[in-house]
């Protein structure tokens, strides 16, 4: 079967394909589809003179979004060099569809929402999901390249992550309490000791109560971890990886990011090394642009999109309050009241894409942090023999996939970088 990509090479042939009518017009004796078939977007014209009267006539009742299969020859556009249209002789309507709720006019998120279904054979939607696609398949290949393995952590987890309070609990049999994994992250520190450096990439929940722009309460997380690897190091890892996504997303996805309008010279900038500031930095200059954070608070949605519209290029906020961070990181031992971590903000008003940080590796800091931070002992008895048994020094982050889609797709929201988003409101279709 030809596809739609392919045209290119069958210049001058009369060949078929497959696909939906994405748009259609007609002018008087010349009807022109728009042909979508999942490779690409082709015109076929059909014009009464080339595919005689019955042809033309049936491409007339030809509806929105119908299937049809089209026979054609591939010409060359007459002023756009290196795009292609069919010139129609044949036309077969596999199904014809019923009035199609999304049209030109602007429709508003919740209509596009309830009809994500459909919404998803759109331009951009299809733009998006192969920008989407390709960043698994860059990440992945950045990490292999880089001795990482895959490790599958597991999604029913006996106890919290992320902090008590955005847990999913499920009821599992006679054992009681489970819940939905928010990062595979304390499981992906087995897999190291076992194979030096290794990843998950899958879904994660978070019973968010936020209802912002940048929140789901399932997305999907890249969790990487390596052995012997320290704070520097974990920074130095992100930012070659990121520069490796965005510059072959540049180079390989030109079509798909014109189709969404995205300014790509901001995404130009996007090569390491990446700019580093401390948290107290990163307050002091939100202090200087009106913000009114406290010394010690977490950046929130408005402090990052005024922080770094400041940048042109990502930003690590490194070294929080570690007592607004988790359990698990190790303490700066130069001032053991900030946390070796670092948060990588995206520029131009995105905000935190990645959360990491070195991990504390001695038995009884975590132990005495643990019973601090209030969590059950018992359920993390495994994760402290972890530090009985051979301790190392390590590190690892967390890459938010759609907030990276986002980013590089130029998109406002992120609940158009999933395929069926789940929100605090939102668990349709
Ligand atoms: O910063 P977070 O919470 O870090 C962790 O979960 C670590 N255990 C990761 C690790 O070290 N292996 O989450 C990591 C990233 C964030 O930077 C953000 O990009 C994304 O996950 N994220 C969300 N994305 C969408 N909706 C939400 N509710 C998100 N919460 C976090
Ligand atoms: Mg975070």
């Amino acid at each position: 079967m030809i596809q739609i990509k392919d045209l290119s090479k069958h210049v001058g042939e009369e060949v078929t394909i497959h696909g939906w009518v994405y748009s259609l017009r007609s002018s008087g004796k010349i009807t022109f589809f728009q042909i979508r078939d999942g490779s690409g977007f082709v015109q076929a014209i059909v014009e009464e003179k080339n595919s005689g009267a019955e042809v033309f006539q049936k491409a007339q009742t030809v509806t929105q979004e119908s299937s049809v299969e089209i026979t054609g020859n591939v010409v060359e556009h007459p002023k756009r060099k290196g795009e292609f249209e069919i010139h129609a002789t044949g036309i077969r309507v596999i199904q014809l569809a019923s009035e199609f709720p999304i049209g030109n006019k602007e429709h508003g998120p919740d209509f596009l929402l309830d009809n994500r279904h459909l919404w998803l054979r759109s331009q951009s939607q299809w733009a998006i999901l192969r920008i989407r696609n390709a960043i698994y398949q860059l990440t992945e290949k950045w990490l292999q390249d880089h001795g990482f393995i895959r490790f599958d952590s597991p999604i029913l987890t006996p106890s919290a992550c992320e902090g008590t309070t955005t847990l999913f609990g499920v009821d599992y049999f006679d054992l009681g309490q489970a819940y939905l994994s928010q990062s595979g992250q304390l499981y992906l520190e087995a897999g190291i000791e076992s194979v030096g450096r290794c990843y998950d990439f899958g879904p994660v929940f978070r019973a968010e109560k936020s209802k912002t722009r940048r929140h789901l309460t399932e997305f999907w997380m890249m969790d990487a971890e390596a052995a012997f690897v320290e704070h520097k190091e974990n920074i130095e890892i992100q930012e070659q990886l990121i520069s490796f996504i965005v510059q072959n997303i540049l180079e390989h996805y030109s079509y798909e990011l014109k189709l969404l309008e995205r300014n790509i010279e901001p995404l130009k900038k996007v090569q390491a090394p990446f700019y580093r500031i401390t948290h107290r930095e990163a307050i002091k200059k939100l202090h200087e642009l009106g913000s009114t954070i406290g010394e010690d608070d977490d950046l929130g949605a408005e402090d990052e999109t005024i922080l770094t519209q400041q940048y042109d290029k990502p930003i690590f906020v490194e070294k929080y309050p570690a007592i607004i961070k988790a359990f698990y990181m190790k303490r700066d031992p130069e001032d053991p009241t900030r946390a070796l971590c670092a948060d990588l903000l995206a520029p131009e008003g995105y905000g935190e894409i990645i959360g990491g940080s070195q991990r504390e590796d001695d038995h009884d800091t975590l132990l005495a942090r643990i019973k601090e931070h209030e969590l059950p002992v018992e359920a993390f008895q495994w994760y402290l023999d972890l530090r009985k048994f051979g301790s190392i020094p390590h590190s690892g982050f967390g890459v938010g996939l759609e907030r990276l889609v986002t980013w590089i797709c130029g998109l406002h929201h992120l609940r158009e970088t999933i395929p069926f988003p789940r929100m605090i409101n939102r668990k349709t279709p």
